[in-house]
C-alpha cells in the first residue's frame, strides 16, 4: 500500500508525477501530495483523497520544476489529513522524502530525535525518518545518500523511500527494503515507481531494486546502486513486457467490468503453451525442474490472503482429489506467526496476485528458513514474491486494476487446476480417461465463460432487485464453498453490504437464525455430487422465506422451480465448476455497488497491494 513516484530528467516532472500518481491510486487513495525542485525552491503541495483533490488544489500554484517525487497514501500511523500527507519535510525543510511501509522503531528514534531538539508536525512514522536523515546528514557532513545510508541502518520495519534535498537539486535517492520500487531508464531521464505502471509509456528498461538496496540517482552521472553496507552493486537491466493498453479501461465504465470481462482472454492466456488436449499433454515450464518434488511431497502448504486465499481453498480440493496429496491453506498472515511445522519434504506455495503482499512475502521467507521448497503462483512479473521462490508459474492474467480480485482469482484457480492434473497424471492418481476430459474442458473454458457473460443484462436485474439489501448469505459445497467465500467478499468489499460465505450444511448451525424474507441467499446449486444435498438446504431457506438466487447448471429444472431466480452457467467437468460459478457473483457485485453508487474500483479503506502488515 501507498504509490510512490518519482522523476528527474528533461521534461517537466509535474504531469509525470500526477500521471504515475493516478496509476499507483489502486495502491491506497487517503491522500496525495508531491514536492518539485525549481530553481533552488523546494515545492510540497499535498492534500487529503484523491489524486484529483492534488491536482484541484495545485491548478493555481506553480508547478515547474524537472525533479520531483510524489506519493498517494493507505494511512498506517495518523489520519488520512493534510498534515499526515507525503511528501514529510525535514527540520529544515531542506530534505523531503515519500515512504511505502512502516518504520517499526519509529516511536523510539522520534523520541530521542526530540530530545535533541526536533519537532515533528504529523504523526507519522515517515516524519521521523526524514528527520533522522536530516541529522545525520548536518551533523555528519556527509553526501545525502550516505546520510540516507547511515539513516536506514537505524530503522527496522518496511520502506520504499524516495528522497530529494535543496542542496542537492540534480540527485534523487530511492532505496527499498520489502516495499517494491522500480527504476525506469529513459534517455538522460530516470523514473521511479512502486510498480512499471507509471514507467511504462517512457520506458521499458527498467531495474527493480532489491532489499537494503540504494539507488542514486543523478541528473549527470546516471544510475549508481549501493547496498545498506555500502557495496557497490551493477545494475541489472529488464526489459518490460507491460503494454500501455492494458492500464486504460477501454470503453468500459470501471476496470472492474473490464477485467471481469477480461476473463476468457486471460484463462485462455493462463494456459496457452501449457496445455493441449488434442494431443494429450499439459506443463508448466516454470515448474518443470520441480515436477518430481512436488509429486513426491508430504506435504503442500498453501499461503495466501484475500481472494487468493480463496483460490487456495479450491487449489486444497484440487490437489487433494486429483493428486492425492495433503494440502493446508493457511492465511500468510497467521502462519508465520504461529510457529507452524515446516518440513524440509513440504512444498509451500505462495499465491499472491501483486507478489507483493507483506503477509505472504514474510510466510514465505520463514518457510525459507526451515528449508522448503518455494513455488509462487504470481500474476505480476518481476514482483518480490515471484524473486523470492524457487520456481512458479504466472497467471498471465495481466495488470489488475480494480481493487477487488477477479481475473486474478479465476486464472489462479485455472494454474491450481493444471498444477493438480499435472501432478495428478505424473502419480497416477488420475485416469486417462478423467485426464483428457479436463484438458478438453479446460480447453472449452474461454468460449463457455464467453457464453456465460451474455447473462449480463439478466444479473444487472437480479442485482436491481437486492440492491438495499443490508445482509447476504453466500452457500456452497465441496470446491464451491471457496466460490461463496469469494462471493461475499465481493459483496461486501465493494458495496458495503455485510455478506457471509458459508458451507451450505453448516447454515443451520448458525447462520439459519438471520433467514428471513429479507435476507438474500446466493446458493451454487450446480449439477454433480453434491447437487441433491443442496437442493435441501435451499429447501430449508425457501422454509423461513428466504430468498433464493442460484448459480444453476444449464438446463437444470429442480432448483429452477423453487428458486426466486437462477442463473445458468454452462455445464463443465465438476472440477471447474468454481472458475464459472464465480462470475455471476463478480457481476452481482459489480451491479450492485454501481447501483448503490459506491466506488467500485476504489472502494473505502482498502488497496490493492497489501505491502504492510
Ligand atoms: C488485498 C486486495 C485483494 C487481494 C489481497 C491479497 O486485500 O484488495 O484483492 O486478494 O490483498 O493480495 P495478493 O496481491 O497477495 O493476491
Amino acid at each position: 500500500m501507498c504509490g510512490i513516484v518519482g522523476y528527474i530528467g528533461d521534461k517537466k516532472a509535474y504531469p509525470i508525477l500526477i500521471k504515475g500518481l493516478s496509476r499507483l491510486e489502486y495502491r491506497g487513495y487517503d491522500s496525495a501530495g508531491i514536492a518539485l525542485l525549481d530553481e533552488g525552491d523546494l515545492k510540497v503541495y499535498k492534500k487529503q483523497g484523491k489524486v484529483q483533490h492534488l491536482v484541484d488544489y495545485a491548478e493555481s500554484l506553480s508547478t515547474e520544476g524537472t525533479v520531483g517525487i510524489g506519493h498517494t497514501r493507505w494511512a498506517t500511523h495518523g489520519l488520512p489529513n493534510d498534515t499526515n500527507a507525503h511528501p514529510h519535510s525535514s527540520g529544515d525543510s531542506n530534505l523531503v522524502l515519500v515512504h511505502n511501509g512502516i518504520i517499526e522503531n519509529y516511536d523510539v528514534i522520534k523520541k530521542s530525535l526530540a530530545k535533541r531538539g526536533h519537532e515533528f508536525k504529523t504523526e507519522t512514522d515517515t516524519e521521523v525518518l526524514v528527520h533522522l536523515i536530516e541529522e545525520i546528514k548536518n551533523n555528519s557532513g556527509v553526501s545525502i545518500e550516505e546520510a540516507v545510508r547511515m539513516a536506514l541502518r537505524e530503522v527496522h520495519g518496511a520502506y520504499a523511500i524516495v528522497v530529494i534535498s535543496k542542496d542537492d537539486p540534480d540527485k534523487i535517492i530511492a532505496a527499498k527494503k520489502s516495499s517494491p520500487l522500480v527504476i525506469g531508464l529513459g534517455e538522460d531521464e530516470y523514473y521511479i515507481a512502486s510498480d512499471a505502471t507509471p514507467i511504462v509509456e517512457y520506458t521499458k528498461n527498467v531495474v527493480y531494486l532489491e532489499d537494503e538496496q540504494i539507488a542514486i540517482v543523478d541528473r549527470h552521472n546516471g544510475l549508481r546502486i549501493v547496498n545498506i553496507s555500502n557495496k557497490e552493486i551493477s545494475p541489472y537491466v529488464q526489459e518490460l513486457e507491460l503494454q500501455i493498453e492494458e492500464l486504460e479501461k477501454g470503453g468500459y465504465d470501471h476496470f472492474m467490468l473490464k477485467e471481469i470481462y477480461e476473463q476468457p482472454r486471460a484463462i485462455h492466456d493462463s494456459f496457452r503453451g501449457r496445455l493441449n488436449a488434442s494431443e494429450g499433454w499439459i506443463s508448466l515450464g516454470g515448474l518443470k525442474d520441480y515436477e518430481d518434488q512436488i509429486a513426491n511431497s508430504d506435504r503442500i502448504v498453501i499461503v495466501a490472503c484475500g481472494t487468493s486465499w480463496h483460490a487456495g481453498l479450491v487449489g486444497e480440493y484440487y490437489i487433494e482429489e486429483l493428486a492425492r496429496i495433503p494440502v493446508e491453506v493457511e492465511y500468510a498472515s497467521e502462519f508465520r506467526y504461529r510457529n507452524p511445522i515446516i518440513r524440509q519434504n513440504d512444498v509451500v506455495i505462495a499465491i499472491s496476485q501483486s507478489g507483493e503482499t507483506a503477509d505472504t512475502l514474510a510466510a514465505l521467507k520463514m518457510a525459507k528458513e526451515e528449508g522448503a521448497t518455494l513455488l509462487g503462483i504470481v500474476n505480476v512479473v518481476g514482483s518480490s514474491i515471484s524473486r523470492i521462490t524457487d520456481a512458479g508459474s504466472y497467471t498471465h492474467a495481466g495488470p489488475e486494476i480494480g481493487v477487488a480480485s477477479t481475473k486474478a482469482f479465476t486464472t489462479q484457480v485455472t494454474l491450481l487446476a493444471m498444477m493438480a492434473i499435472m501432478i495428478g497424471k505424473k502419480r497416477g492418481t488420475i485416469s486417462d480417461t478423467k485426464f483428457q476430459n479436463l484438458l478438453n474442458e479446460m480447453e472449452a473454458l474461454p468460449q463457455k465463460i464467453e457464453k456465460l457473460l451474455e447473462s449480463n443484462d439478466y444479473i444487472r436485474e437480479v442485482a436491481e432487485i437486492y440492491k438495499d439489501a443490508s445482509n447476504a448469505l453466500f452457500l456452497g459445497r465441496g470446491s464451491s464453498f471457496p466460490i461463496a467465500l469469494e462471493g461475499a467478499l465481493k459483496l461486501k468489499e465493494i458495496s458495503y453490504i455485510h455478506a457471509e460465505g458459508y458451507p451450505a450444511a453448516e447454515m443451520k448451525h448458525g447462520p439459519i437464525a438471520l433467514i428471513d424474507e429479507e435476507m438474500p441467499v446466493f446458493v451454487i446449486a450446480t449439477s454433480g455430487p453434491n447437487y441433491e444435498k443442496v437442493v435441501s438446504n435451499i429447501q430449508e431457506v425457501k422454509a423461513r422465506k428466504g430468498k433464493i438466487i442460484a448459480i444453476v447448471t444449464k438446463g437444470d429444472t429442480s432448483v429452477k422451480e423453487i428458486a426466486d431466480h437462477a442463473i445458468e452457467i454452462p455445464e463443465t467437468d465438476d472440477i471447474l465448476v468454481p472458475i464459472l460459478a464465480t462470475i455471476p457473483f463478480q457481476l452481482i457485485s459489480y451491479h450492485i455497488a454501481v447501483m448503490r453508487n459506491c466506488n467500485v474500483d476504489q472502494p473505502r479503506n482498502l488497496a490493492k497491494s497489501v505491502t504492510v502488515e
